[in-house]
């Protein structure tokens, strides 16, 4: 089987309050999704990397390397809609079994073994599979500031990405998706298809930079090598 990585990278990056998208703020002096482009380029399983930046994005051309990856300017008004652009624009180019890795631009710490282990723990899975962490944290629920209940945290998980897809349920499952914004990740559109895709366990170190501090938190997983 071919695997192919889509890397979402139009967003504005809002809470993280920078004057540039989060994804181009440095770590360790390199862009944050030139990190992330890295990763994908230096796993030997996927056969090319497609990332969806805005239409008119001013930065992009001075991070892409030249070989390995092509920019889509086809971004949305939300990550679901860069991603199932994305995917559109990839029609001709990508057969109904051919795998998709999605891939946050946002994440840098992905590495080689993060994604083998991801394709490897997925396999043939009909519903794909996706990264995620066992959550460590006791739950609570909040209602108007106070807990409301705690929420037994045995068999909860947060994804993380890639979540690795076949192309042809993917576009479905996307295709079907009515509200962009309460699909936060790909692997929810496929469940609300009533599919369970695969849980494989990932690594802290994938972290999705979000916050402020979170650039810090990169930088010192960067700073050690792999998992
Ligand atoms: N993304 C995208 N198109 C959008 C919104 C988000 O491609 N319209 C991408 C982001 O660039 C990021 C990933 O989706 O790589 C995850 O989204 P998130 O962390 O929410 O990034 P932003 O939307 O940029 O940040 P914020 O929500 O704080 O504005
Ligand atoms: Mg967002």
């Amino acid at each position: 089987p071919r695997y192919f990585a889509l890397i979402p990278a139009a967003g504005v990056g809002a809470r993280m309050e920078a004057t540039s998208p989060k994804q181009y703020l440095k770590i360790g002096g390199k862009p944050m999704l030139r990190h992330t482009l890295d990763a994908f380029l230096s796993s030997e399983l996927i056969a090319h990397t497609f990332v969806v930046v805005s239409p008119d994005d001013p930065y992009i051309d001075a991070v892409a390397p030249h070989h390995g990856v092509t920019v889509l300017r086809c971004g949305g008004a939300s990550r679901m809609e860069s991603v199932r652009n994305g995917l559109a624009v990839l029609a001709s180019t990508l057969s109904r079994a051919d795998w998709v890795l999605v891939h946050d631009a946002a994440r840098p710490g992905l590495t080689a073994e993060l994604i083998e282990k991801l394709i490897t723990g997925t396999g043939d899975h009909p519903a794909g599979g996706l990264l995620a962490l066992p959550v460590v944290d006791t739950v609570k629920r909040c209602i108007d500031g106070e807990a409301a209940g705690t929420v037994p945290r045995n068999g909860l998980w947060l994804a993380q990405t890639p979540q690795m897809f076949r192309y042809e349920l993917l576009r479905e499952a996307l295709a079907a998706a009515t509200d962009p914004d309460s699909i936060t990740d790909d692997a929810s559109a496929v469940e609300a298809l009533g599919l369970s895709p695969k849980l494989v366990e990932g690594h802290p170190r994938n972290l999705k930079v979000t916050l402020p501090d979170d650039i810090r938190i990169a930088e010192m997983y960067l700073a050690v090598s792999q998992p």
